[in-house]
């Protein structure tokens, strides 16, 4: 099956250490909001969107157990609720796992929002300070919307 390059598309522009401060600020925030009665492991998410909008999520769990959404997607939902269909960054912050990257199923839904001609940031709550990790290391050769037009 032909998937989309991990060659074609520009770097991902860096983030600004402000930037990075204010996402992962507003991803700790968030996490102190996250709905975690089954695993007691609270994520806070924040989007940073082409127009410089911060818009923030947290996981939300389920009695049936499979229905959890992480951080990240109700934070990317939010924003493409919100009308947002670019995304440059997410950053993730779990206060019990520093450094903890996202699932794979959150990656691949930020191959969907990642900008046309560049890359999108995952931006990490490393111990050691925040970590910038360009998707296309996350998630190569990944599928995305350009194959359906094949
Ligand atoms: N979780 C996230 O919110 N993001 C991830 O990238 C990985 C896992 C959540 C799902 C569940 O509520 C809890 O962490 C434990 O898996």
């Amino acid at each position: 099956m032909h998937t989309e390059s991990d060659t074609t598309g520009s770097a991902a522009r860096p983030l600004s250490a402000d930037v990075v401060q204010e996402l992962l600020t507003t991803a700790r925030t968030y996490a102190e909001r996250a709905y975690v009665p089954y695993s007691s492991f609270p994520v806070g998410s924040a989007v940073l969107t082409d127009d410089g909008s911060i818009v923030g999520g947290v996981n939300i769990e389920n009695a049936s157990y499979g229905l959890t959404v992480c951080g990240e997607r109700v934070a990317m939902f939010a924003a493409a609720a919100a009308g947002h269909r670019v995304i440059r960054a997410v950053a993730v912050s779990a206060p019990r796992a520093a450094g903890a990257t996202p699932c794979g199923a959150c990656r691949q839904v930020m191959n969907e929002f990642k900008p046309a001609d560049g890359d999108l940031v995952v931006v990490l709550d490393g111990a050691d300070g925040p970590l910038q990790i360009p998707l296309r290391d996350l998630l190569p050769n990944a599928f995305g919307p350009r194959d359906l037009e094949q």
